[in-house]
């Protein structure tokens, strides 16, 4: 089944983030850390054009550590900041707020040249659905100094968020949905749990999950489903977890469905281990950056 999901408030999201950004002094970029290609929008590029970016891989704490070593060595390589970030445990945070701060420093200087002492480093984060933009919110305003009120005339009915000295955060995040045509991304995106369930064929995404996962980590996967070894197909696989975690329906037949999504559900929450499924490698198939 082919992955098409395209939600009709996406233009209006679109519009939303080109209307925020005009007033945005640095813009943060969250992208996926298991999935840093599939994650990414190029529109988002578009959007961010000269303006000072730093590249966040969140959810760190689930990918795979030295695939995302070779993401972040990738992505310096193209002259970007780039910081690993566990938004629901909190790593990572100082170090982000810090690049921030070190992009809004020329700003500060012009302004305090010029008598502006008071005015502050404005800030936004963008990103995919689900890739953790709430959390790493809330993160930051609970460590805030102070929730900051509107900024009379220019920021008309914006929220702010002090999250350090001269700098503060937008607190409604810019949302921009995937590019689904390439169907290695949707898939990924989709076994992330990036895409809506109702859009895409479990089957379909276990199955390739598991395809995935029995080759670049069949350790993991034999101890977590306490299997000897992996044989026959991703389908075999996937039935040979069923029955040994109990997934039976009468007739001792295997509940798939139940499987399918008891296997989505432990890979979503890193019960499987780190694991990342963008790889540096895949660039040249997917010829989407
Ligand atoms: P969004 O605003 O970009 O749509 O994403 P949101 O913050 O709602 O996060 C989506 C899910 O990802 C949440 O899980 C959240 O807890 C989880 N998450 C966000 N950042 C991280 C991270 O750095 N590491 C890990 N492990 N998880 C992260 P949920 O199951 O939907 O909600 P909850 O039960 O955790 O609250």
């Amino acid at each position: 089944m082919v992955i098409n999901w395209y939600p009709g408030h996406m233009a209006k999201a679109r519009r939303l983030i080109e209307e925020n950004i005009k007033i945005i002094d640095v813009v943060i970029e969250l992208l996926d850390a298991r999935i840093p290609l599939s994650s990414s929008n190029p529109m988002i590029s578009k959007m961010i054009g000269q303006k000072p970016s730093v590249l966040v891989l969140n959810k760190a704490d689930l990918a795979d550590t030295a695939v995302l070593e070779k993401w972040i060595a990738y992505y310096r390589q193209q002259g970007r900041i780039v910081i690993a970030l566990d938004s629901k445990g909190g790593k990572g945070i100082k170090s982000m707020v810090t690049e921030v701060r070190k992009l809004a420093a020329p700003k500060l200087e012009h302004w305090q040249k010029r008598g502006l002492k008071t005015r502050s480093v404005r800030t936004m984060i963008l990103g995919i659905p689900n890739v953790g933009k709430s959390t790493l919110i809330n993160k930051l305003s609970r460590s805030s100094v102070a929730r900051t009120a509107d900024k009379p005339g220019e920021t008309k009915g914006k929220q702010w968020v002090r999250i350090a000295n001269q700098l503060d955060l937008l607190d409604t995040p810019g949302v921009l949905w995937p590019k689904l045509e390439n169907q290695i991304c949707a898939y990924r995106l989709a076994a992330t749990g990036a895409i809506s369930d109702t859009v895409f064929d479990m089957q379909d995404v276990v199955t390739k999950l598991i395809s995935e996962l029995s080759v670049h980590y069949p350790q993991k996967l034999c101890d977590r489903y306490k299997l000897d070894m992996l044989s026959g197909t991703p389908q075999d696989i996937i039935e040979h977890i069923g029955r040994k975690r109990g997934c039976i329906v009468s007739g001792n037949l295997i509940d798939l469905e139940k499987t399918y999504k008891l296997i989505l559900k432990e890979y979503r929450e890193g019960k499987i281990g780190e694991i990342s499924l963008d790889r540096v490698e895949d660039f040249p198939i997917k010829g989407k950056i």
